[in-house]
Parts: C-alpha cells; sequence; structure tokens
C-alpha cells in the first residue's frame, strides 16, 4: 500500500519553530496525523497535489499539538469523513472534532479502518509529562504487515508486541516517529535489536526517533533503512 509522507518535523531547529510533527497519507483515503503546523500541512497537501476531497478517515496518534494542527482545515471543508481517536484522548479535543460535524470514532481495541488498514486501538505509555494513549496503523498486504507510528510514546517494542499478537504475523516494515530522542545508547541499541525478532526487514525512522537512533538503524539496516523525506510515497506491508 502506498504511504506518502506529507510533513515531518524531526531536526531541533524544526523543533524551535514549531515545524514539527508527522502527517501521512496512507493509500488515498486515510490520513494519519495531521503535523504541527495547518499552514506548513496544507502548503504540502497542495505542494503534492493531495486531494483532500478523497479522505474518509482521519487517524489521529494521540493528543500532542504537533500531530493535530492540520485536523482543523481539513474538517472546515470536508465532513464526509471519520476522525479516530483513543477515547482517552483530550475531551476537548474530541468535543471540537464533533463540534465541526464530522463522525468522531473511539478506538480503545484494534479495529479495520477500511480494507487492509487498521488501528491498533489505544496503547499507553509514560512519558515525563506522566501517562500517555496513543494508537499506531497496522496495514496488512499480501504476506506481511507495516506498521505505521505517530511518536511511539507506549514504546517501539511493545507497539509491535501489542500488534503481532493482536495480528499473528510478522512485521516487514516500520516507519514513523519512534521516540527514541530521549533514550541513553544502550537502551537505543537494544530496543533496535529486537526488531529483529519481529521479522522487521525495513525501518523509516522519522520524526521524534532522534539522530543517534537514526544512525543506528542506518547502520544495522543498511540498504533497508529508508531515508523517507516529505513527498516521497514507499510501498509499506509488503515483503522487501
Ligand atoms: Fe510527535
Ligand atoms: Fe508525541
Amino acid at each position: 500500500m502506498k504511504v506518502t509522507l506529507i510533513a515531518e518535523g524531526s531536526t531541533k531547529e524544526q523543533r524551535m519553530a514549531r515545524r514539527w510533527g508527522i502527517s501521512f497519507l496512507i493509500g488515498e483515503d486515510v490520513l494519519f496525523d495531521t503535523f504541527g503546523d495547518g499552514d506548513v500541512f496544507m502548503h504540502n497537501v497542495r505542494k503534492f497535489r493531495i486531494d483532500l476531497s478523497r479522505v474518509r478517515h482521519v487517524v489521529i496518534s494521540h493528543d500532542d499539538w504537533d500531530h493535530i494542527a492540520g485536523l482543523w482545515p481539513v474538517i472546515e471543508t470536508y465532513k464526509n469523513l471519520a476522525v479516530y481517536v483513543g477515547p482517552h484522548f483530550n475531551q476537548d479535543l474530541k468535543d471540537r472534532i464533533r463540534s465541526y460535524g464530522v463522525k468522531l470514532v473511539e478506538t480503545p481495541e484494534p479495529v479495520l479502518i477500511r480494507e487492509g488498514v487498521y488501528t491498533t486501538g489505544e496503547l499507553t505509555g509514560h512519558s515525563p509529562r506522566g501517562v500517555l494513549y496513543e494508537q499506531s496503523l497496522v496495514i496488512r498486504d499480501n504476506l506481511s504487515l507495516g506498521v505505521v507510528t505517530g511518536c511511539a510514546h507506549p514504546c517501539l517494542a511493545d507497539i509491535l508486541r501489542a500488534v503481532r499478537s493482536n495480528f499473528g504475523d510478522d512485521i516487514g516494515v516500520i516507519v514513523g516517529g519512534f521516540h527514541l530522542k530521549d533514550m541513553d545508547q544502550h537502551e537505543i541499541r537494544a530496543i533496535i535489536e529486537c526488531l529483529a525478532g519481529f521479522g522487521v526487514l525495513s525501518v523509516a525512522p522519522l520524526h521524534c526517533t532522534g539522530g543517534f537512533a537514526v544512525e543506528e538503524f542506518g547502520r544495522v539496516y543498511g540498504d533497508n533503512y529508508i531515508c523517507l523525506r516529505e513527498g516521497d510515497v514507499m510501498d509499506v506491508g509488503e515483503r522487501v
């Protein structure tokens, strides 16, 4: 399945400038996260000729600001879509989404979004700010699974563990923010090492993965490390 990186921030400078966050188009009709700056998001939508009128599903990974800013211009214009959030997401966010007259779907458990695309359902993570709730996407194509993460606050390894226990198969490709940037090098190496046990063959680390972890991914995965830039399209869910 085609996954397009619409917008992404990953450097310290981008974070300072609030050009931060992530957003993907999955196929032609699923948006996964909507970046932290609505103007940048809409600029890139136009630049990459993304047809928002085809979008039927918007899945929000978690309620951090850098994943939701582009949602508002989308649902301001397009009403024929459903927005998927975890039950523990911020109540004001859920109320605001409803106020636009779009369908709001809460996802405590794994659920089919549309053929071949599932959410993991809400998983629990921890950060210095306290408990966080986040969902990731699972793409099933042919033989293997692909996993797309927003920030991976519940820990990348725990997300993959949940995917494997709920979906059964190996996970061939992972793409997204892996939130390894604040971990020490030892922990980062341990997490990268354990990915092979889930069957991970190729990786596209983005956003909050962090510079050291990205280098490690490059070293460990070699040609199967995918450097994705805004506007790039990759196949997720197919065995490489
Ligand atoms: Fe983030
Ligand atoms: Fe986050």
